[in-house]
């Protein structure tokens, strides 16, 4: 059977969580594969809201398996609060879990260290989640990082304490004012509940449920937040195309079955970087109020713009996209004319590439929609959607080469046609 893998293709908070959620009915196994508590997946259903941070988005399904793969890094911390949390709802976690010894831990010194670093960038922040996530992976690529595998080691104590030695030198070095120890406790107290979980070999577990069930992967982030392909240095520290699927869980390419592309019918962003399309008129603030667009991990409010089609096609091409999911285009219902980029002015040459230097001066060439000015959100199948709104995926499909395959139009499970 395939990997399925869902991806985010923009700046991440596309609605992830809602499709995995929606999508997790068909999967047995749902798995993360990269990134970490900096996520944070909201799911709606039943009249209950939850934000997942590091849990993947299948934990309400029963039956289903929610691995965490090895290239996650994980916060015994957080990672706690969020089971419990959970727990408390009669789900039976510890059930639904199984975590790859491989993955990486986030000490309460990496999150110090994120902080360091951020204030000692002054204005050319990353505008980080500050959870600790560069450092971590900074340390599993210099080869000096703890992986979960490693809390079953007798000497776990003592290769923490050498870790977060390094880690207070820097610290002082930056002369950063912090407590390394104030949350040592409650690690150690997160270690031992991380301990009652399912540790598994992932590379092993995923090849052999291969053989006969289909796996669910479940992105972080956004494409453009990719270390590699996202608008440098203000990205994130993982692989969050396609292909970190493969390297996150140690499943072949070859594994590889449809690849969901999840966007937002317009654009957001977080934290710090460039931005073409985006608005700083009162059209982007209505968007960030119709859209609630306001951070589920750090409350911050987003940064809103009309939807970036070179940037989109962009990602449909290097994770190779074969479904795309189209989310929030109901909080367009009100605007009298709809746009979207086609190309970008880069130093008055028009092209349809994301440049190299996307600090250049990007100057967005918009194309033009009339509003379908109705209301989108209690339409439950392709025949009650206007036609201006049919005309208008019609064009997206034909820009991206890709069908649009799922069109969500509300945060609850049910409001989401299949086409
Ligand atoms: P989900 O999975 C939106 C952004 C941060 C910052 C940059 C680096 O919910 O879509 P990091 O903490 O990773 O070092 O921050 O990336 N960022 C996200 N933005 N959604 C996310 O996740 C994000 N995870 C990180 O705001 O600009
Ligand atoms: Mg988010």
């Amino acid at each position: 059977m395939k990997l399925d893998v869902v991806l985010g293709l923009q700046w991440g908070d596309e609605g992830k969580g809602k499709i995995v959620d929606v999508l997790a009915g068909n999967y047995p196994i749902v798995a993360r594969f990269q990134g970490g508590p900096n996520a944070g997946h909201s799911l709606h259903f039943e009249g209950k809201s939850f934000v997942l941070r590091s849990i993947p988005s299948g934990i309400f399904r029963k039956d289903a398996i929610n691995v965490i793969g090895n290239g996650v890094v994980l916060d015994p911390i957080t990672f706690r609060k969020e089971c419990e949390n959970i727990e408390a709802t009669g789900v039976p976690v510890k059930e639904r879990i199984a975590v790859s010894k491989k993955a990486h831990l986030i000490l309460p010194t990496h999150r110090l260290l994120d902080a360091a670093n951020e204030a000692a960038m002054g204005k050319g922040k990353i505008g980080s989640t500050l959870k600790g996530i560069g450092p971590t992976y900074t340390d599993k690529v210099s080869r000096n990082g703890l992986r979960v595998g490693d809390i079953l080691a007798s000497d776990f104590q003592e290769r923490y304490g050498k870790l977060k030695a390094r880690h207070v030198r820097t610290l002082s070095q930056m002369q950063f004012d912090c407590n390394p120890d104030a949350e040592e406790a409650e690690f150690f107290a997160a270690v031992d509940y991380l301990r009652q979980f399912r540790l598994i070999d992932c590379e092993y577990f995923v090849n052999k449920e291969l053989d006969d069930k289909p796996i669910l992967a479940e992105g972080a982030q956004g494409s453009m937040l990719d270390i590699d392909y996202g608008s440098y240095p203000f990205v994130t520290s993982s692989s969050t195309a396609c292909a970190g699927a493969c390297i996150g869980l140690g499943v072949a390419p070859s594994r590889i079955g449809h690849v969901y592309g999840i966007f937002k019918a317009y654009c957001t962003r977080v934290g710090s970087g460039p931005f073409p399309t985006e608005l700083f008129d009162e059209t982007g603030e209505k968007l960030r109020k119709i859209g609630n667009e306001f951070g589920a991990v750090t409350g911050r409010p987003r940064r809103c713009g009309w939807l970036d089609l070179v940037a989109l096609k962009y990602a449909v091409m290097i994770s190779g996209v074969t479904d795309l999911i189209m989310m929030k285009s109901d909080c367009l219902d009100s605007f009298p004319v709809i746009k979207v980029c086609t190309s970008y002015k880069v130093n008055g040459q028009e092209t349809s590439q994301v440049p190299f230097d996307t600090y250049a001066s990007i100057e967005p060439v918009y194309t033009e929609f009339k509003g379908w000015n109705a209301d989108l959100t209690g339409c439950r199948s392709e025949s009650e959607l206007p036609e201006a709104f049919r005309n208008y995926i019609a064009f997206m499909e034909d820009y991206l080469g890709v069908p649009i395959k799922i069109i969500s139009l509300g945060p609850d499970r049910d409001a989401t046609i299949m086409r």
